[in-house]
C-alpha cells in the first residue's frame, strides 16, 4: 500500500451545463471519472422556456448549486484544477451565464478554462459510462436530434431535425393536451398505458405522416397531424402511442443508416428522450439485427449534467487545448464538428 508519502491528493476538474432550461454543475476526478453534478431546473407553467428567464433563473441557483456540490463531496476551491464550461450549442442569455461563472472561477481560483462542445459532451461521457470505443451516437433532446459519427478526426452530424427538436415536439403536443412539462415521461406512460389495454391496436388507426426526410428528420408535420387526430376526437393515450412509435421509429431508422453508411456497430443514446424505455427497446432491437450493440447511459449522464461537461473539458485540457478568456465567447450555433477530436 502507498504511503501518505506517496498518495498524489485528487483533483478534480468543474464542469458547469447552462445551455437551455438545466443549470448543473458536475466533476470528474484526474482520472476523468464523473461524479453526480447538481442541477436546478427550469420548469415553465405556461408556454415554451423564455431564455431571459431562464438566465436569471441559472444566475440565481449558481452559488447554491455549487456550495451543495462541494458539500455533497467534501470539497474546497483548491482540489479544484480546472473548469469547463459549455460554450455552446444553445440559448445565448443561458450559456453567458454559465461562460460569466466560469470565466470568474478560472480567474479567482487560478485554474485553465476551458469551453466545450454540448453536444460532444454527451457522446463522450456515454463513451466512458458505457465502455463503448466508437459509436454512432443518436442524440435526443429537447433543442437537439442529432446522429452523430467520429469520422477523420471529427465528429460528424450524419442527420439532424430540420426543424424542431424530438423533446421540444412532445413538450409541445403535450402541453396543447395540458399536460406540464416535461411532457415526454407523461406521453410515454399513456402510450404504455393504452397498448396495455389495447394489445391488438394497429397504427393504420391512428397513422401520422413520416417524420424521415432523407437522412435528416422533421417533427412539424408529425406535431400537427397529432394535435389534429385529438381533436377530431381520437383518444389522447392512442394518440401518445401512435406518436411514439411514428417518431422513434424514425429516429432508429436514420440511425440505422448511420451505422450501414460508416460500417460502425455500436448505437449510443443520448440526451432527455433517451430516457424513454420504448426508444430504448427500439434501438436495442434494431442494434442486434445488424449484430451490432445498443449502449445507453443512466439516466443521470443521459439528460443535460454539469459532469459530462467536466469529463470533456479534461479530455480537451489533457490534448492540449486551454484556453484565454478572449477565445471563451460562447457560439449558440457551435456545430458539432467544429473542432478537432484531439483525444483519444
Ligand atoms: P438540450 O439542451 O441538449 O436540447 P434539454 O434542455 O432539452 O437538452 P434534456 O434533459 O436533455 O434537456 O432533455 C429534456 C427533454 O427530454 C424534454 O423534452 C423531455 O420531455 C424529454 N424526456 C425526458 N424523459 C423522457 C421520456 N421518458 N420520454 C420521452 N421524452 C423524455
Ligand atoms: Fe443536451
Amino acid at each position: 500500500m502507498p504511503s501518505s508519502v506517496d498518495m498524489k491528493p485528487m483533483s478534480y476538474t468543474l464542469g458547469i451545463e447552462s445551455t437551455a432550461h438545466t443549470f448543473s454543475i458536475g466533476l470528474c476526478d484526474d482520472e476523468g471519472n464523473p461524479l453526480p453534478s447538481t442541477s436546478a431546473f427550469v420548469r415553465p407553467v405556461k408556454g415554451g422556456i423564455h431564455p431571459r428567464e431562464a438566465a436569471d433563473h441559472h444566475a440565481e441557483n449558481c452559488q447554491s448549486l455549487i456550495e451543495q456540490l462541494f458539500a455533497k463531496h467534501s470539497l474546497k476551491s483548491e482540489d479544484i484544477s480546472a473548469i469547463a464550461f459549455s460554450q455552446g450549442p444553445g440559448l445565448g442569455p443561458c450559456l453567458r451565464i454559465g461562460a460569466s461563472v466560469a470565466r470568474t472561477i478560472s480567474t479567482a481560483w487560478e485554474v485553465p478554462l476551458i469551453g466545450v462542445n454540448h453536444c460532444v459532451a454527451h457522446i463522450e461521457i456515454g463513451r466512458q459510462e458505457c465502455d463503448c470505443s466508437d459509436p454512432v451516437l443518436l442524440y435526443v433532446s429537447g433543442g437537439n436530434t442529432q446522429i452523430i459519427a467520429r469520422l477523420e478526426g471529427k465528429y460528424r452530424v450524419l442527420g439532424e431535425t430540420l426543424d424542431i427538436g424530438i423533446g421540444n415536439m412532445l413538450d409541445k403536443f403535450a402541453r396543447e393536451q395540458g399536460i406540464p412539462f416535461p411532457g415526454g415521461p407523461v406521453i410515454e406512460k399513456n402510450a404504455l398505458r393504452w397498448i396495455t389495454a389495447n394489445p391488438n391496436s394497429s397504427l393504420d388507426d391512428f397513422s401520422l405522416p413520416y417524420a424521415v426526410q432523407g437522412m435528416d428528420l422533421a417533427f412539424s408535420g408529425v406535431l400537427t397531424a397529432a394535435l389534429m387526430m385529438v381533436a377530431k376526437g381520437a383518444p389522447l393515450d392512442a394518440v401518445c402511442w401512435s406518436l411514439q412509435e411514428h417518431v422513434f421509429a424514425a429516429c432508429v431508422e436514420v440511425a440505422e443508416r448511420a451505422l450501414a453508411h460508416t460500417g460502425k456497430s455500436e448505437l449510443l443514446l443520448g440526451g432527455g428522450v433517451a430516457c424513454n424505455q420504448k426508444l430504448r427497446n427500439m434501438s436495442s432491437m434494431m442494434a442486434e439485427q445488424r449484430d451490432g450493440e445498443c449502449f445507453v447511459p443512466e439516466k443521470k449522464y443521459c439528460i443535460d449534467n454539469g459532469s459530462m461537461i467536466a469529463v470533456l473539458g479534461r479530455l480537451r485540457l489533457i490534448s492540449g487545448n486551454e484556453m484565454n478568456i478572449e477565445d471563451s465567447k460562447i457560439n449558440q450555433y457551435m456545430r458539432t464538428d467544429s473542432a478537432e477530436i484531439t483525444w483519444s
